[in-house]
């Protein structure tokens, strides 16, 4: 047998790696399709009884483009039979490479895998693996790889990200750039550069997350500087939901809601200077006890809360802290004012940042947050944090409060969380 299964030195790093799920992110031309071709008839080789190996792309048509010539070529010395109308490719051992496309679910059912690649996953509906895959790899805990350029942060970060965390033995992750490709001229990654946006460049070559943002908040608005002397302290607090939780019932866990608390300093003329913006995952004593710690050490002239379900379920505590330190603040009622979360957001924080009325503290961290607020909105990246700085706008210049029944919010489920 002649098989010409010679990899690029991060292949090789990937292929021998035993983790069962593998998770890839990768610039275009770096090699992705390739090293998915040899793990495919690897597999197939290795393949127990009764199970075969699958390759899935975004469409049947891409999947035929990617990789069918590919698999002949390198696969040939090891091919019994190929049908191009099925594409199914039977292998000497006569077990399976079934090429298939995400665009037709029904094609993906009812088989048993030991392994499975999907290709340019970024580009596919995680429901695909999460609701039909995963099941077919349970019997022979089959294992997987998922491979791909990124695009922004959905579900592809996400399980990139589950990889990187070492939270679930299972999950590994690894990204390599266009340049890890040696066999690639670096000139005409020079020459990609000169031509494209920084956006597409740094997404597709060199597979970055970073580039989701739709850009309603710039960078070079994000100022840091020190506590103005004059003003008056506001703290607004954002608490978590919990919908989050009961949505992310798969292989994947999602990073989790945070409550938070924001402390700014107003001042005469509107400008905010954001001394910290509290985050966690509390339970609902902690939750009180860290809003009661900041009006002890800020004395703020009012804070707000978001209305729902969880004031109602962090207010006694809260006031059963403020009675026993003899500590009191002026409670107010947050509301969503019939504003869908980004308009709110972008409502209270774009012509702020834009015009440099907001200053965060320069001896605090706010790396979360810029990034939240750089990446806003994009679906899968939180943006608590600022939301709950969001919230003081309804703080600091409203005296009335508004009054919205219509509110759309729903009610969330206090006790399920706790
Ligand atoms: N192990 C390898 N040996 C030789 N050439 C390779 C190897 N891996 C990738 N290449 C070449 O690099 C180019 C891009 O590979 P491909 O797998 O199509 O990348 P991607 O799927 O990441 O876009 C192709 O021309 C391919 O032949
Ligand atoms: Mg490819």
């Amino acid at each position: 047998m002649n098989l010409d299964f010679k990899l690029l030195k991060w292949q090789q790093i990937v292929f021998k790696d035993q983790s069962r799920f593998k998770v890839i992110a990768a610039g275009r031309r770096c090699g992705k399709s390739r090293l998915s071709a040899v793990t495919l008839l690897i597999e197939g080789l290795n393949c127990p009884e009764g199970s075969s190996v699958m390759y899935v792309a975004p469409t049947l048509g891409q999947a035929r483009t990617i990789m069918w010539d590919l698999l002949m070529d390198l696969g040939k010395p090891v091919i019994k039979s190929a049908h191009i109308n099925n594409l199914e490719i039977t292998l000497v051992n006569g077990k399976k490479i079934l090429i298939r496309g995400a665009d037709n679910q029904d094609s993906l059912r009812g088989v048993s895998l030991s392994y499975l690649v999907m290709d340019e996953v970024a580009f596919i509906k995680s429901e695909i693996w999460e609701r039909v895959l995963r099941a077919a790899l349970s019997d022979k805990k089959g294992r997987a790889m998922f491979i791909s350029t990124p695009s922004g942060r959905n579900h592809f970060y996400e399980w990139f990200q589950l990889g990187q965390s070492g939270e679930d033995a299972d999950w590994k992750s690894w990204h390599f750039t266009t340049a890890d490709n040696e066999t690639i001229d670096p000139k005409e990654i020079e020459a990609a550069k000169r031509t494209l946006s920084s956006f597409a460049f740094g997404q597709e070559y060199l597979s970055s997350f970073n580039n989701a943002g739709a850009g309603l908040f710039k960078e070079e608005w994000i100022k840091f500087g020190d506590e103005p002397d004059i003003g008056s302290w506001y703290i607004a607090v954002d608490l978590a939901g919990f919908e989050d939780v009961a949505k992310s019932a798969n292989a994947t866990k999602k990073r989790l809601d945070q409550s938070a608390i924001a402390v700014v300093k107003v001042t005469d003329d509107g400008t905010w200077f954001v001394d910290k913006i509290e985050a966690g995952r509390w339970d609902i004593q902690t939750t009180a006890l860290n809003i009661l710690k900041n009006i002890r050490e800020y004395e703020p002239l009012a804070v707000g809360i978001e209305r729902g379900a969880l004031k109602n379920a962090v207010l006694p505590y809260l006031s059963d802290l403020m009675r026993k330190n003899n500590c009191y603040a002026h409670i107010l009622d947050l509301t969503h004012g019939n504003k869908k979360k980004v308009d709110r957001i972008v409502w209270a924080l774009q012509g702020r940042f834009e015009h440099g009325r907001v200053i965060l503290n320069a001896e605090e961290d706010f790396e979360e947050f810029v990034d939240q607020l750089l990446m806003f909105p994009t679906a899968q990246v939180h943006d608590d944090l600022p939301d709950a700085l969001s919230y003081i706008d309804q703080l600091a210049v409203t005296s009335y409060s508004i009054d919205n029944d219509e509110d759309d919010w729903q009610a969330l489920d206090v006790v399920s969380g706790y």
